[in-house]
């Protein structure tokens, strides 16, 4: 196959940011994707429906002329979110999701959850309206091994979570490990879980292997080549719970190649091409239309977008930076020529 012409992605799970860097990232999504799960951990968190909604203007104000691009918008739960406004804000239709952090789990967390009983009534209230919850799913505590985190979140957080409130749709995101894959395939369907592009073509040896590549840290972290595979059988499936989600989280060179680096792969601008690539390798790219068209407007009860994007395989060139009035923003390397380009 040369040109696959499949329904117009989404990315159920990007880091848009704001201001300047908002302005120079949000073209490299909209070029490719109609609507995007936007991630609420901005400094401050969007917490409340009106912060939402002030966002979302300043995302729309920030689109280039032109550019077709709808921003789905997220609330960041807190144990002092007001299960009122959570429930306003869906019934608007301006929220989509309500995002989970652990507190202290990762890039902006701080705010997140410490005391899962604090956040019973949202999460009641949620099950009962049918507004999704987006799980960061790592524990923080400082004794469980950082490679380990993800699969005893499941355990010891996600599972009793789930339990205690029937009904509940939840999207496990950005999984890095079998374990949750396994988890997620013996679930009914109020539960999806997004994959990342990244996470698809690194292992951990990207990361530490012949020298510590900060570009490749993100969070949860990469792990071992027989959770990859895992991922990777799972993408290509074809299973409905799977779906994309990018996690594309821009940092800038300055923050990304500190002593104490951020977390995060910016991957919008070579996301679709990438995937065109390991969908072939694996043989599969009668289903890349599935993962990243279909299954998560299906999970979030929306239409499938009715415009197309073309794939050819043609190789591409991308840039392997690009610039921020905060400074340059190093792409993400999957370490292999791109042999397809996204139009
Ligand atoms: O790698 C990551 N970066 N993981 C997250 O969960 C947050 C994100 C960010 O905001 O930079
Ligand atoms: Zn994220």
């Amino acid at each position: 196959m040369t040109s696959l012409t499949i329904a117009r992605p989404d990315d159920w799970h990007l880091h848009l940011r704001d201001g300047a860097m908002m302005r120079a990232v949000l073209p490299h999504t909209a070029q490719h994707f109609a609507r995007a799960i936007i991630m609420p951990n901005l400094v401050p968190p969007v917490v409340t429906g009106a912060q939402a909604l002030a966002y979302r203007d300043r995302i729309l104000a920030a689109l280039p002329e032109g550019m077709d691009f709808a921003p789905l918008m997220t609330l960041y739960l807190t144990e002092d979110t007001d299960p009122d406004d959570v429930e306003a804000a869906h019934a608007s239709g301006l929220v989509k999701a309500v995002k989970l952090y652990p507190a202290g789990a990762t890039t902006n967390s701080a705010s997140g959850v410490a005391d899962f009983g604090k956040i019973r009534d949202t999460l009641d209230r949620m099950a009962k309206i049918g507004l999704p919850l987006c799980v960061h799913g790592e524990v923080t505590d400082g004794d469980v091994d950082i490679f380990d985190r993800e699969a005893v979140f499941i355990d010891r957080v996600l599972d009793p979570l789930r339990r205690a409130t029937p009904g509940l749709r939840v999207v496990m995101e950005h999984i890095t490990t079998s374990n949750a894959v396994d988890y997620a395939r013996a679930q009914d369907d109020t539960l999806a879980a997004t994959i990342t592009t990244h996470h698809l073509v690194i292992n951990r040896n990207h990361i530490l292997a012949g020298g510590i590549k900060p570009h490749y840290y993100c969070l949860p972290v990469a792990k071992r080549e027989e959770h990859r595979l895992a991922l990777r059988n799972a993408a290509t499936s074809g299973e409905t719970r799977f779906f994309l989600g990018t996690d594309s989280a821009p940092h800038t060179d300055a923050n990304k190649l500190l002593p104490c680096g951020c977390a995060g792969c910016f991957t919008a601008p070579n996301t679709m091409a990438i995937l065109a690539q390991v969908f072939e390798e694996d043989a599969a790219l009668d289903h890349l239309e599935t993962f990243t068209s279909r299954n998560g407007p299906n999970f979030y009860g929306l239409p499938v977008n009715d415009t197309t994007i073309t794939l050819t395989k043609t190789p591409s060139t991308m840039p392997t930076h690009v610039n921020t009035e905060e400074g340059p923003v190093t792409v993400f390397d999957p370490g292999f020529p791109l042999e397809w380009s996204a139009h």
